[in-house]
């Protein structure tokens, strides 16, 4: 047996004929770009996050930098994020202009302290973008009781967790602009590249409307702007799988149960946690080593042993090499616990369409590890 990190192709295999009929629908309809198929998923998005808008974009990053910059963010001004996060958080940061100011994240969920977000701000400071890593929502009740304080927007980093929640608040209910990735491995991916904002700011949805389309919303008619639009064809596949989110969401949550409940014993990782009340939808089962020292050894092993694990990520965004490559960033205090997560951090494979035998396989891998620890 080997277990794979992904399971894209499967997950084509158990929708195609909903996935091909959208395809079928969209080539013969001769409208590939900014067509009838993108409407309707923009309206199916915002349905499914309750808000006014949807706005589909070329990838989540530009959803990010987009949505910034419709906020008039950008030179001389600071957003604050944590460094344990993708890079594309920072990056978007940097694309619009802005210097990004790393805090240290939460030890146990990895998402942004909210306890470490006052320190950090300044007169520049203009908005927060918490992340809601690898599945799990930041403390989004805090931070938005932060941002009203000092009078910041806050962006949610949703690129990971579609279909979660907090404890008594939605995504993109206590936020400005919610942004959103399609990429294939996210828990609702296309075939390629794509990404999105939910808002019910008018203004969010009218500046990146016109910014995604070289400033146009009428033919002939530009003002300053880009070419970062969402596909016909990536929102008819992501119109059919959309669809099934709750459930595949659910079955991220049963394989994450059957791997908390498999790996419990084990005393060289600790196992990720859900906070009471939230919903996980576990885009990554992120297991860390209790010795930093462990953990490219406990990686090959796994390797080593078919099973595809990987690091997300292994280096926080601060100790890249050429940080800050000339741009504007700023770590307000040490950030220890984001330097933890990406010394100690291994990903279990994950994904809906994963098979009982694989997930015990798994299981019987780490704890063979566990075991042969001192
Ligand atoms: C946390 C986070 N932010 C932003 C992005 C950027 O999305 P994209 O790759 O679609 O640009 C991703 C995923 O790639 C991500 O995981």
């Amino acid at each position: 047996m080997k277990v794979e990190f992904y399971g894209h192709v499967r997950q084509y295999h158990n929708i195609k004929s909903e996935i091909d009929r959208n395809i079928h629908t969209v080539l013969e309809s001769s409208q590939y770009v900014m067509g009838p198929m993108l409407k309707q998923f923009e309206g199916e998005l915002a349905a499914y996050h309750g808000t006014k808008y949807a706005i589909g974009f070329g990838n989540g990053t530009d959803a990010i930098w987009l949505a910034l910059m419709a906020l008039g963010i950008g030179q001389g001004d600071e957003v604050i994020t944590h460094p344990n996060t993708f890079f594309a958080t920072a990056e978007a940061i940097w694309i619009a202009g802005a210097t990004a100011v790393f805090v240290d994240c939460d030890p146990e969920t990895k998402c942004i302290d909210p306890a470490k977000i006052e320190a950090a701000i300044t007169p520049k400071t203009k908005a927060i973008i918490p992340v809601h890593l690898y599945g799990q929502c930041a403390d989004m009740k805090a931070i938005r009781k932060i941002a009203d304080k000092h009078k910041l927007y806050v962006i949610e980093d949703n690129a990971q967790a579609i279909g979660a929640s907090g404890d008594g608040f939605k995504i993109s209910e206590l936020s400005d602009a919610t942004a959103t990735s399609f990429i294939i491995q996210k828990n609702l991916g296309t075939f390629g590249d794509s990404g999105a904002l939910v808002t019910n700011n008018e203004k969010i949805d009218a500046a990146t409307r016109k910014l995604r389309n070289h400033g146009s919303n009428a033919r002939n008619v530009h003002s300053f702007g880009f070419n970062s639009r969402l596909d016909d064809l990536h929102a008819g596949v992501l119109s059919a799988k959309l669809k099934h989110i709750d459930a595949w969401n659910d079955l991220r949550r049963k394989w994450a149960a059957r791997y908390t409940g498999g790996l419990k014993g084990a005393k060289n990782f600790t196992l990720p946690s859900e906070r009471k009340g939230y919903r996980h939808v576990f885009h990554l089962y992120i297991i860390e080593t209790k010795k930093p020292e462990h953990r490219d050894a406990f990686l090959k092993f796994l390797n080593d042993n078919a099973v595809d694990a990987k690091t997300h990520y292994s280096i926080a965004i601060h100790k890249q090499a050429g940080y800050p490559w000339g741009k504007g960033a700023r770590i307000n205090g040490a950030v220890p616990n984001a330097e933890r997560n990406a010394a100690t951090c291994i990903s279990l494979p994950m994904f809906p369409e994963l098979k009982e035998e694989e997930v015990d396989f798994v299981i019987a891998k780490c704890m063979e590890w566990d075991n042969a620890q001192k």
